[in-house]
Parts: C-alpha cells; sequence; structure tokens
C-alpha cells in the first residue's frame, strides 16, 4: 500500500491483498445496506436476484477491474489513461473519482452513527435512535471524527494498521454475528421473519427492485467505482488474481446473507416495518442485544467492530480520490489527503442533517414527487441511490465496456493469466462475460429505470 514518500507500494502478500480488499468489500454494505435494502424491496425475491448479479456480473467484472489495476498500476484515471491516452474514456475515470466522494461522504455519517452506538449506553442512553440521528451536535461531530480516523489511515498507509488488525477482527466480528443469528432465530414470532428473508415471492419483482440487487451488488463488492482497479495495482503480477478475487466475493457474500438472517427474524419478532429504511439496523440490533445476558457490553462490541469494518471500507473509498490526485495531479499525500477530506465533509453535511433535523432536507418529497427517487425520501438515501447504486452500474457499465472492446478482451485476458491457472475455455467463458454480459445486461437494467421516471 502506498505511504507517504514512497507514493507507490505493493501488498506484502497475497493474503494481505486479500485481506485489505475483504476489508474494503466488508462494510457496512454488509451489515446496514444490504437488509434495509432488502427490507424495502421485499425480501427473498431480491435477495435471489441479488446472488445472481453477484454470480454473473459482479465476479466477471471483477476480475476486470483487477486486471486493469494491476496490468497499468494506476488508479482509474491513470488506468485508463495509460491504455488511450487524451480520449474521452478518461472522463470514465473522473466518474469513478467523483463517486468515490459522494459515496464516502454519506457512508462517514452512518459510520459516525455506528461509532457513536458503541458508547451510546454510557453516554447517551436516554436517547431513542430517532433522536440520536436527529441530534446535529451528535451526529456532525461523530461524522467529523469518523471522516479524520479514515484520513489518518490513509495518510499513513494501510497495511501497517488496520491490515494487522483486520487478521482478527473480521473473524471475531463473524463470531459475534453468529451469536446474534442464534438469538435472533430463537425469538418468538422469528418464523415469520425467516419466511420473509427466504421464501421469494416473485410477484414483487419491479424493475427498481432489479437494480436495487444490482446496485446492492456493485456497493457491497467495492465495484463500479474503481476501488478494486486501485487497490488491483498495488497487487503484484505473481498472485494469482481469480483465487484472490474469488475468495473476496465469497466472503463479503456470505457475511452480507448472514446479516440478514440476524436482522429480519428480529425485525418481525419485534413488529417492526422491514422497510424503515436507513435506521432499520440501527433499531432492531439493540433489541437483539437487550435479549441477551451482558447485553450492553455485545452490543458496545458489536458496534465497535463494525465501526471497524466500515473503517476499512471508507479507507478504499478515500485511497481512490487520493491516489488519484498523488498520481495525476501530483499532488503530496498529505494534501490530498487533507482537501478531499475537507471538501468530503462539506458534502456530507446534507446527508447528515436528513435523519430528521433539517425537515427539507429529511423529506425531499418537495422535489421529487411523492414516489421521491427511486422510492427513497430523505436527501442520505437519494444520495445513496444516486452515488451507491447508478452511479457504481454506470461506472461499472462503462468500465466493462472499455475492458471487453476498448482496451481489448485478449489484452486482458493476457494479464488475467499471469500469476493465475485457469483454463483457456474458462477465460473464453470470462471474456464473452466482460463484452456481451455485463454491459448488455446492466445496460438494459438501467433503462428499464430510465424508462419508468420518462413515463
Ligand atoms: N463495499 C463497501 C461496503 O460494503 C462500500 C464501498 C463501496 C467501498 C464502494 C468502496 C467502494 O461497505
Amino acid at each position: 500500500m502506498a505511504t507517504p514518500g514512497t507514493d507507490r507500494g505493493q501488498w506484502g502478500s497475497r493474503i494481505g491483498f486479500i485481506l485489505a480488499a475483504a476489508g474494503s468489500a466488508v462494510g457496512l454494505g454488509n451489515i446496514w445496506r444490504f437488509p434495509y435494502i432488502t427490507g424495502q424491496s421485499g425480501g427473498a425475491a431480491f435477495v435471489v436476484i441479488y446472488l445472481i448479479c453477484v454470480a454473473l456480473i459482479c465476479v466477471p467484472y471483477l476480475f476486470a477491474e483487477l486486471v486493469l489495476g494491476r496490468h497499468t498500476q494506476k488508479n482509474p484515471v491513470g488506468a485508463i489513461r495509460a491504455l488511450r491516452p487524451g480520449s474521452p474514456w478518461v472522463w470514465v475515470g473522473g466518474l469513478c473519482v467523483i463517486t468515490g466522494v459522494f459515496i464516502l461522504s454519506y457512508y462517514a455519517v452512518i459510520a459516525g452513527w455506528t461509532f457513536g452506538y458503541i458508547f451510546k449506553n454510557l453516554l447517551f442512553a436516554h436517547l431513542d435512535f430517532g433522536h440520536f440521528i436527529a441530534s446535529p451536535w451528535i451526529v456532525m461531530p461523530l461524522f467529523a471524527l469518523f471522516l479524520g480516523l479514515t484520513m489518518l489511515v490513509v495518510f499513513g498507509g494501510v497495511e501497517e494498521g488496520i491490515e494487522r488488525w483486520s487478521k482478527v477482527l473480521m473473524p471475531l466480528l463473524i463470531l459475534l454475528m453468529v451469536v446474534l443469528i442464534v438469538r435472533a432465530v430463537t425469538l418468538p414470532g422469528a418464523e415469520k421473519g425467516l419466511a420473509f428473508y427466504l421464501k421469494p415471492d416473485f410477484s414483487k419483482v419491479t424493475g427498481e427492485v432489479i437494480v436495487a440487487a444490482l446496485g446492492q451488488a456493485f456497493f457491497s463488492l467495492s465495484l463500479g467505482m474503481g476501488a478494486m482497479i486501485t487497490y488491483g495495482s498495488y497487487l503484484s503480477r505473481r498472485e494469482n488474481v481469480v483465487v484472490a478475487g474469488s475468495y473476496v466475493a465469497l466472503f463479503d457474500t456470505l457475511i452480507a446473507l448472514m446479516a440478514g438472517f440476524m436482522i429480519f427474524p428480529a425485525v418481525f419478532a419485534a413488529g417492526h416495518d422491514p422497510a424503515s429504511g436507513p435506521a432499520l439496523v440501527f433499531i432492531v440490533l439493540p433489541e437483539i442485544f437487550q435479549a441477551l445476558p451482558l447485553g450492553n457490553l455485545i452490543g458496545a462490541l458489536f458496534f465497535l467492530l463494525l465501526s471497524i469494518a466500515a473503517l476499512t471500507s471508507t479507507v478504499s473509498l478515500l485511497e481512490v480520490v487520493v491516489a488519484y490526485f498523488v498520481d495525476e495531479r501530483r499532488w503530496s499525500r498529505k494534501k490530498s489527503v487533507w482537501t478531499v477530506g475537507a471538501l468530503t465533509f462539506v458534502i456530507g453535511l446534507p446527508s447528515a442533517l436528513s435523519q430528521g433535523t433539517v425537515a427539507g432536507l429529511s423529506n425531499m418529497d418537495w422535489l421529487f414527487g411523492p414516489d421521491g427517487l427511486l422510492g427513497q425520501h430523505d436527501f442520505l438515501s437519494i444520495m445513496d441511490a444516486i452515488w451507491g447504486n447508478l452511479a457504481l452500474a454506470l461506472g461499472a457499465l462503462l468500465i466493462s465496456i472499455f475492458v471487453g472492446w476498448v482496451w481489448g478482451v485478449e489484452r486482458a485476458a493476457e494479464e488475467l493469466r499471469l500469476g493465475s491457472r485457469v483454463s483457456p475455455g474458462l477465460v473464453r467463458l470470462w471474456q464473452f462475460f466482460v463484452r456481451y454480459i455485463c454491459p448488455v445486461v446492466i445496460f438494459i437494467i438501467l433503462m428499464n429505470v430510465f424508462r419508468g421516471y420518462l413515463g
């Protein structure tokens, strides 16, 4: 990983890369976003479509980002510029960088809530969640603090601290999730939650549900905005991209599925609305903790681990943007981190204030009409729908066209084969997916949504 002074580094080992890439992938996307979007999208049928998107679109596309990064050893803008200098394709890299800033701007707000929840029972025990996220003097400092932590890590280099911690903390998070799942599924009334999560009702599937599933798959795997191009660029040619990437995808998907088993039984047992939006997990989890011995302690530990998982994701978001300024604009790492951090804070403020603090941000129907934008009504969720969903799908569409048609699948496959033993048949299958399946399917899904908006 890049450190100050040595602006370009390399992962120490394959496990170092897997941990960092899995650290980027596993985060609030799995534990906060997956249950909230699943809840809004009708449950099991959404999960089935999500899994199809992961297997058929995201996994092949993940390798495309990784080989693009490893081949060029550059950030998204630099990678495209290196292969097609002076062409408008460079703007696709620009879209990646902008998407990174915008996702970070609201992601760090949620991460701030998570961080605050470690101490909530000590410091703000009297506040319920609704008041907690509506209190500007709680959420703004937490947001700033989390962003500051992210800046600190990106400034100092990843492999030293975070990577080493992840080795211990990720397994601990999983262990704790298992405990919570056992508690959740044994609550009275849990069956209804399991049915919601596991028995698909395909009559609920609409164009919006499909685009939500696709967007969630990209979001969860950190795809469509160049994070995996950037992380791939620190990967050595000797590493087996195929194996490493597959581990990351498998791990990330398992954790998302586990989060569903943890949340939905508890949602239905307590009679909550699964479609409550971004607040869902924060309302439901504390109730599971309440039902456990030493619940406060377990709760604090869980939110600590979740904060660290979120930190390894915000680090990757910021790293993409910083790598751009360091590589392409020749800024120092320090100047890049400070500038991008400050800008992100400003952009994120409306999100931080959109959960009950400022009425016009908490419900934006005055702008988007009673159906909201992609079914979302508050500023934060709307940002999430635009950047965490549509922008990622658009980015992935353009990057798969770039790899499949402009750079060319032959050259991409050469890079894929370095360090990996993949059979020729599998390589051809992958080329077919990158060239045809990924762009065409993403295009159709996006068009379907836009057609809905155009009436
Ligand atoms: N994948 C991360 C998560 O699930 C979020 C993320 C998205 C990180 C895009 C980087 C890029 O929490």
